[in-house]
């Protein structure tokens, strides 16, 4: 069973069959104004803050047959009444003759059939806009002329999200709507809460001029909403009922006659859901989008966006579905983790809870330097917002707020209110972030840490190379019984919970990759007494973390407070972790027999034909005392599911060790553009990464769910990129080196890097995984395998040759 394919020429996914076996959805805009569309039209939209400034009411929860946010009813007359139906298929269920979804780079495009009437809708967000303009273009295929009327509708949230749900005698009162009409008959329908009438107004309105409105649900769906989204009984009237509402459920339905069109001519509707102060300042650009020769040129300008953003690294290697995923599919599901962090989703709300995540978004600034180092550089500096004096990080934020939280711990009173890894990811973001881009300048740039006085005054302030100092320095001193790191409330692994003492390996293997960071860091300025200490520090952590973590085959993860380890053979359950085994060798903690029998471990233990799992045997039953893992059944996210985000780390420490191979076959294994032919198993969009597949102990192993928003994307795209394919940006240049498959004779990047262009072609005659033989750049022998920064605007011919 397939439900569509993959157009790599047009860079976009087609769906060709409604029903898929969840929504599958796409990404328009920015977290400045933007949010999902699903494949049936449904759209979650929101203006800088899902939680705070929400614009579209979209359940997830509902069945995928029901209405979500907003739709589009068409509707010709018949003997008894009109014939009503949605091009989007949903809410209405009628057949098609035609269906297709393009799932495209920052638009939707739906394009059906429904008795004699094709319709092709471009739903999209133009360029740092706060619109969503749909391109209603509806031709008639019929043989004969038709009257046709177009409906198309929003129903709104109020602001505050959760408010919605949870308050229902409170937000009914404050939802008001009004009618504006503007110019040339044409009209806006506002719609806002009383208490932001005078500062901030959604608004919908179309280019053409409407009969009849509606902006009441109760009064849309009719008789007293014993009347459904499946059949609205207002348009089985002439004209809907011109009402304002000034309390209750508000919607948007804007009635346009298009009147005859004949056979083979087409009308074209354009619609806009926007949110602006008041009417008047939206004004001008209300009216500019009213003009179809603005929409295309709109549309135009988002496709050059990513027609820049994607041609800043292209690869051309011998598996086709590996240039598809690193070509379009991976660099935009990282441009969107960027954006959204893991805030709003099908599957992560957008409530409130959660906000930006520190580690999340330091994770997710890897993923887009090549093509979005400015936006990186903003994400960092939000970042660093929210460090705390003593180096540590306030778990998550709210972007519109910048209100900092700490997360789940603040669930269990009896554990400490850090996590043991957050601070330590910034090290990695500004490092690479450094390295892309050469802007030393930065590690001076000042910015407050996150206390703030009784007045809302920062407490503290260092430069950027003063909070990494500092991130550092919180670590080294917070170690416990066996001299490893605290775990705090959790690590990487947010489930494991243990009591105040434990220790994690996991924050000792980061620690140490966060050394060797700023020990390069601090050689490349020149500081030897940085050096001297930090390599001090990184030789202590290795010594510790093999005389107490090699458990014989594999490493421990952790040591409970009481000193017991685990993830040892020792245990019952959750005997051996997959992080426990990648991250020694991403620090280079792990000596090379070491590293080679962990990994071994890994593939025996952990491997299965859907990726690795992030731990096993999983926990059968609730226990309190090691926390959230325990609440999932075994095979299940953290609890020995296939934690996606996981897998990219063993991918990178199997390059690490030379093992080609096999880093290709995890990478392949787990790439989703494969499970377009068994997506019955995987159910979820094939065109980018979910956060979770279930493990084989559960009865539904290979099942994928939280699509989208997950770590799993900028690692993943590190991994194909810097360690497979192994070309990776230092100080001094870019650094070649391939950990490929054997039998691959070779492969192709262009790649630019500080303002040059580099195509580097690979050859591989002797079929290695690993080892360059030889490298030229423009016909020059270089020394070494770091070409060097070029920085002069032109493109460079890079030959490397391996054996
Ligand atoms: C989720 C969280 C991430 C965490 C991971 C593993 O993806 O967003 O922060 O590291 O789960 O628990």
């Amino acid at each position: 069973m397939q439900y569509g394919y993959f157009d790599d020429r047009r860079r976009e996914y087609v769906i060709t069959n409604p029903k898929t076996p969840v929504k599958w959805i796409n990404y328009v805009g920015t977290l400045a104004f933007g949010g999902i569309v699903d494949h049936t039209g449904g759209v979650l939209i929101c203006k800088r803050d899902p939680a705070l400034n929400r614009i579209t009411k979209y359940i997830p929860q509902l069945p995928s047959s029901e209405f979500k946010g907003e739709t589009l009813y068409l509707r010709f007359k018949q003997e008894d009444g009109y014939k009503v139906f949605s091009p989007y298929f949903v809410p209405t269920l009628d057949s098609d003759d035609l269906y297709e979804c393009h799932v495209g780079l920052g638009y939707t495009r739906i394009v059906s059939e429904f008795y004699g009437i094709r319709t092709d809708v471009t739903i999209f967000v133009p360029l740092g806009d706060s619109r969503v303009i749909r391109d209603i273009q509806i031709t008639n295929v019929s043989g004969q002329p038709l009257e046709i009327d177009a409906i198309p509708v929003v129903e709104y949230t109020h602001f505050d999200a959760l408010k919605q749900f949870t308050n229902a005698d409170w937000v009914p009162q404050t939802m008001q709507s009004k009618a504006y009409h503007d110019e040339n008959g044409l009209l806006i329908l506002i719609q806002y809460a009383f208490m932001n009438r005078d500062t901030q107004v959604n608004y919908f309105t179309s280019n053409w001029p409407v009969s009849s409105f509606e902006s009441e649900r109760r009064r849309f769906l009719g008789d007293n909403e014993y009347g459904t989204w499946a059949n609205p009984l207002s348009l089985q009237e002439e004209e809907l009922s011109n009402y304002e509402a000034l309390r209750g459920d508000n919607i948007a339905a804007l009635l346009h006659h298009l009147g005859a069109i004949q056979p083979g001519e087409t009308a074209r509707l354009i619609t806009q859901l926007g949110q602006d102060e008041s009417v008047s300042p939206a004004l001008p650009a209300i009216r500019r989008y009213r003009d179809p020769a603005q929409v295309d040129r709109a549309f135009d300008e988002l496709a050059a966006f990513w027609h820049t953003y994607l041609s800043r690294l292209q690869v051309e290697t011998p598996d086709a579905d590996m240039n598809s995923l690193l070509n379009v599919h991976n660099p935009r599901q990282c441009h969107t983790t960027m954006n959204w962090s893991r805030y709003l989703s099908l599957y992560q709300l957008g409530f409130g809870a959660r906000g930006i995540g520190f580690r999340d978004s330091a994770q997710d600034v890897m993923g887009v330097l090549v093509s979005a180092s400015k936006e990186a550089k903003e994400l960092l500096r939000k970042l660093l917002d929210v460090q705390k004096r003593d180096g540590s990080a306030m778990h998550q934020f709210n972007p519109l707020t910048m209100v900092a939280n700490e997360g789940d711990s603040r669930e269990m009173e009896d554990r400490p209110k850090y996590y043991g890894d957050d601070h330590l990811w910034i090290i990695l973001a500004i490092t690479a972030y450094l390295k892309e881009t050469g802007d030393m300048a930065f590690l001076e740039e000042a910015i407050p840490y996150y206390e703030k006085s009784k007045d809302g005054h920062p407490l503290d302030s260092g430069t950027v190379l003063d909070h990494m100092q500092r991130a550092i320095e919180f670590t080294q001193k917070d170690a416990g019984t066996h001299g490893l790191p605290l775990l705090g409330f959790a690590d990487w692994n947010d489930t494991v919970n243990l009591r105040a003492g434990a220790e994690s390996l996991f924050v000792a293997n980061l620690f140490g990759r966060a050394l060797l960071e700023m020990i390069e860091l601090a050689q490349h300025l020149g500081d030897a007494e940085a050096v001297a200490r930090y390599t001090n520090y990184y030789e202590t952590m290795k010594q510790r973390v093999n005389d107490h973590a090699w458990d014989g085959e594999w490493y421990v993860r952790y040591f409970d407070a009481d000193g017991s380890p685990l993830g040892s053979h020792s245990n019952d359950k959750g005997q051996i972790y997959a992080n426990g085994q990648s991250w020694p060798v991403i620090s280079g903690f792990a000596p090379l027999d070491r590293a080679t029998t962990a990994l071994e471990s890994v593939y025996r233990r952990l491997n299965t034909r859907n990726g690795i799992k992030l731990s096993t045997p999983g926990y059968d039953g609730f226990d309190p005392v090691k926390g959230g893992i325990t609440t999932y059944p075994p095979g299940a996210k953290e609890n020995g599911g296939i934690f996606l985000h996981a897998n990219p780390w063993a991918i990178i420490a199997e390059t690490i060790v030379g093992n080609g191979d096999r880093a290709f076959e995890y990478y392949d294994q787990i790439n989703p553009v494969t499970k377009n032919d068994r997506i019955d198993e995987f159910e979820c969009e094939p065109y980018v990464y979910p956060q979770n597949i279930l493990g084989d102990e559960h009865p539904q192993f290979g099942l994928a769910r939280n699509s989208w928003l997950s770590g799993t994307a900028s690692w993943a795209y590190q991994a194909g990129t810097q360690y497979i394919l192994g070309i990776r940006p230092t100080y001094e240049g870019l650094l070649i080196d391939p950990c490929i498959p054997r039998k691959w004779a070779g492969f192709g990047v262009t790649r630019e890097f500080r303002k040059a262009v580099y195509h580097i072609e690979v050859r591989n005659p002797d079929r290695v995984c690993k080892g360059v033989k030889s490298i030229s750049a423009d016909g020059k022998k270089v020394e070494g395998n770091v070409v060097p920064i070029f920085g002069d605007g032109k493109a460079h011919r890079v030959e490397v040759i391996l054996g």
